[in-house]
């Protein structure tokens, strides 16, 4: 396999050209069709890969560690609670001290939008984002729209409408630039007081209502409210947002064919309800499992960048 990406690194979506994108997802699909438990592929032999997760995560932190793990890599664990930050030592001089034992490619995770770019600067490393701050989490982006091309076939005139806190979502923001990429239409639908201002840029559909949203979409993403982002007395209360932007069982099933995705964590009970968790056509769960799988080929990729410098 000779299939490099554009770039040696993926700090936001816009690295990314449309021919990028279905590189990763073919190669998502080999991985697929030949994955069996136990089978370890070598693509990254040889290869280390830090995980460096300065903002928690259960999903995106696992699934690297699996892929990588599933790609023969050596993997190292960073763990911001028993790290030297709590001694004061500062973020970059913490990937420095990394580089020096000899790291190739870095997943990062940090609450600072801009923070793996920062990095990406001052390293010589391959940095992935796993979402930095308000700004973007291109892997997600790759396993939602993944995750869409396998159930309908095609992403182009898809409408996809996102539900929720638009304004502090980098899966938000990465899934609109992807789903733009490849063709798709989105629409978004949200309190005023939780989508950015300067929305027009992204020539999207805004809809008052969830019930306009889910009669236009093939498919709604719901987000999370991001409480730990949010400045207090931005929402009147979690019930009134609930009663306005809450998927109940009943509006799901008004539409026949109409997917859900959740990047997770879901706060159910609040914008979806527990009943709907394992639906048909609910896509949470393949969501995850693609993510695994998506991981595996951008690592793959990343990794012909990490064995071509070895070698000159
Ligand atoms: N979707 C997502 O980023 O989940 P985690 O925060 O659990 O990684």
């Amino acid at each position: 396999m000779n299939d490099k990406l554009t770039h040696p690194y993926l700090l936001q979506v816009s690295d990314l050209s449309y021919d990028d994108i279905y590189k990763i997802f073919n190669r998502a699909k080999y991985f697929i069709d030949n994955y069996k438990a136990g089978t370890k592929f070598d693509d990254l032999k040889g290869i280390s890969v830090a995980l460096a997760f300065f903002e928690n995560s259960t999903r995106t932190k696992l699934s690297f560690d699996l892929a990588a793990k599933r790609l023969s890599a050596e993997i190292i664990n960073f763990q911001t609670s028993t790290s030297s930050l709590s001694k004061g030592e500062s973020l970059i001089d913490t990937l420095r001290t990394i580089e020096a034992m000899g790291v190739d490619i870095y997943v990062v995770r940090h609450n600072c939008s801009g923070a793996a770019q920062f990095l990406q600067e001052n390293t010589n490393g391959i940095i992935i984002n796993a979402g930095d701050g308000k700004h973007e989490h291109p892997t997600q982006a790759l396993l939602d729209t993944f995750t869409l091309y396998r159930h309908f076939g095609k992403l182009e005139g898809l409408r996809v409408c996102i539900i929720g806190d638009i304004l502090h979502s980098r899966v938000a923001r990465s899934d609109i630039a992807m789903l733009k990429i490849l063709g798709a239409e989105v629409g978004l639908c949200s309190p005023g007081t939780l989508i950015p201002r300067a929305k027009d840029i992204w020539d999207v559909t805004l809809f008052d209502t969830i019930e306009e949203g889910v009669a236009w979409a093939d498919t709604i993403i719901l987000l999370r409210l991001q409480r730990e982002r949010m400045e207090s007395g931005i929402l009147p209360s979690i019930r009134e947002y609930t009663k306005y932007y809450g998927v109940t069982l009943q509006l799901f099933s008004k539409k026949p064919g109409l997917v859900l995705m959740h990047p997770g964590p879901v706060n159910y009970g609040v914008e979806l309800d527990y009943e709907l968790s394992s639906y048909p056509n609910v896509l949470i769960q393949t969501q995850v499992t693609h993510g695994v799988f998506i991981r595996m080929a951008l690592l793959s990729l990343l990794g012909q960048y990490v064995k071509q410098s070895s070698k000159s």
